[in-house]
């Protein structure tokens, strides 16, 4: 048997085992976002420093101003100048679970269970995003060193704590620790699958930046028959902000908005035409059939290559049982910026800031409390070698292709690991659409958590070559 058979034998052998480490770290509550959850988050960096180091990883959780980083370092005994380096990169950190009473089982309570469907799949926050997908790799590190005593590459792992919150803490982290993170490429496991059978590499991701706006109208809460005429409401400036955003045909009308999003190439229009990517039902399964975002763009176009502006939350006045005569004093609203191309996220809030400030009447003030920073899009070369032999290995496990894409969603890290580090990522995931990440119900197929650490298992060989 070779060296791949024998460790791919002992990743299936193990697998109840794995999904057991799995559980044991879904059970932890580490969401980033809430200060009350800090001392879980360094409980999960606890642990996945000390189950590397029982894989021979010299392992460390690292400070940073906010949650810990995991760093772990492996170099075989046999390494060469020219054995390749190569950096793995997750999240341990989730975001929150509520609403809690629309969970089927409680969120840090992970289950496996086969569906109606016949599907297996297992249930939890964290399942997906990103616990079940970074162990895939810790997973298939686990059965090289057990099978052979060692790995074919050198490896650091990289597990960050704040990636659900935008990873304020990264860019000083990198920039401090560049000699010692500095890799011949990065590899990610965020990301999802084409469908689940069908591998992918996604190659784009949009940036984002978030900003978070206060209204204030009267200096008290006012009896709305009293006042009501006379005293301006700041919920309804704040709805002439937000309906402003977005003119008829979909586009967002902050001035300069579109400055940096370049026209889709229309090679790469065409292949993504060849997707044969379904609208209809990627709409159908959310409850929805129209596309509503910029006409004249396909649903890919737009969530692949095409800026937004959304409203995340609004609230303000009495949203409780029954009625109340309030006239608000305050009204407030937080908001998301998905970022293409070359849009420089700085610029973008300072532009939203500057076309909120001259819609607000006289006697009304505004605030900013967003935190700034915000990471922009990236795109990633796709003639890059270590994509090319990842997509070899990805179709051997998979036999099929994989998809080369795109993606909506953000992972901040992939554009500083190229800005500050030099180094491209190659982003390959395991995830589905409908695993419902940072919705109620979040859930991995086990075929995701199998067949992702048969898969690192392959890459790791391949790269190691
Ligand atoms: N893993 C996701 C992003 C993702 C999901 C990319 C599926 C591709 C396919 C990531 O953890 C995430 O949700 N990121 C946040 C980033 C933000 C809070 C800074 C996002 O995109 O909203
Ligand atoms: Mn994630």
């Amino acid at each position: 048997m070779t060296d791949l058979n024998a460790v791919l034998t002992n990743a299936d052998g193990d697998f109840d085992n794995s999904l057991g480490r799995l559980f044991q770290l879904v059970r932890i509550p580490s969401i980033s976002t809430d200060p009350a959850h800090n001392a879980d988050c360094e409980t999960a960096a606890r642990t996945i420093v000390a189950d590397l180091k029982s894989l021979g990883f010299e392992a460390e959780l690292r400070e940073t101003p906010g949650r810990p980083m995991v760093v772990a370092h492996y170099t075989p005994k046999t390494a060469t100048k020219s054995t390749p380096h190569l950096l793995f990169y997750g999240h341990y950190d989730v975001q929150p679970a509520d609403p809690l009473d629309l969970w089927n089982t409680p969120p840090f309570e992970p289950v496996r269970k086969k569906d109606p469907d016949g599907v297996e799949r297992m249930y939890g926050r964290g399942t997906a995003d990103d616990k079940g997908q970074f162990m895939t790799f810790v997973e298939a590190a686990r059965a090289w060193i057990t099978t052979t005593g060692s790995l074919p590459i050198k490896a650091t792992f990289l597990i960050e704590g704040e990636e659900e919150s935008g990873s304020p803490s990264l860019v000083p982290f990198l920039k401090a620790n560049k000699a010692e993170l500095s890799c011949d490429a990065a590899f990610v496991c965020d990301t999802n699958m084409w469908d689940a059978r069908t591998p992918a590499i996604t190659t784009r991701l949009r940036g984002l930046v978030h900003e978070e706006i206060t209204i204030t109208g009267p200096s008290i809460d006012l009896h709305s028959g009293l006042y009501g005429g006379p005293a301006m409401n700041p919920i309804r400036v704040l709805t002439k902000v937000i309906a402003a955003l977005h003119d008829k045909n979909g586009k967002v009308t902050i001035p300069g908005f579109y400055d940096g999003v370049a026209d889709l190439p229309k090679a790469t229009m065409k292949q993504w035409q060849s997707l044969k990517f379904s609208e209809a039902k990627f709409l159908k399964e959310v409850g929805l059939k129209q596309p509503a975002g910029e006409k004249g763009k396909s649903v890919l176009e737009q969530v692949w290559a095409r800026p937004t502006a959304e409203v995340n939350g609004i609230w303000g006045g009495y949203t409780g049982a029954g009625t109340k005569t309030v006239l608000p004093s305050k009204a407030h609203a937080k908001l998301t910026f998905r970022l293409v191309g070359k849009q420089n996220p700085q610029k973008i809030l300072k532009a939203f800031q500057n076309m909120v400030k001259g819609l607000i009447p006289k006697d009304c003030k505004v605030e900013f409390s967003g935190r700034g920073g915000g990471s922009p899009a990236t795109e990633i070369p796709e003639d890059n070698p270590w994509i090319a032999r990842s997509a070899k290995a990805l179709k051997d496990e998979w036999r099929r292709d994989a998809v080369l894409m795109g993606s909506g969603g953000s992972i901040p890290i992939c554009r500083f690991f190229k800005d500050i580090l030099g180094m491209d990522s190659v982003l390959v995931g395991f995830g589905l659409n409908d695993d419902a990440i940072h919705s109620p119900n979040e859930k991995y197929n086990l075929s995701s958590y199998q067949r992702g650490i048969r898969s690192w298992v392959r890459i790791m060989d391949e790269l190691g070559k």
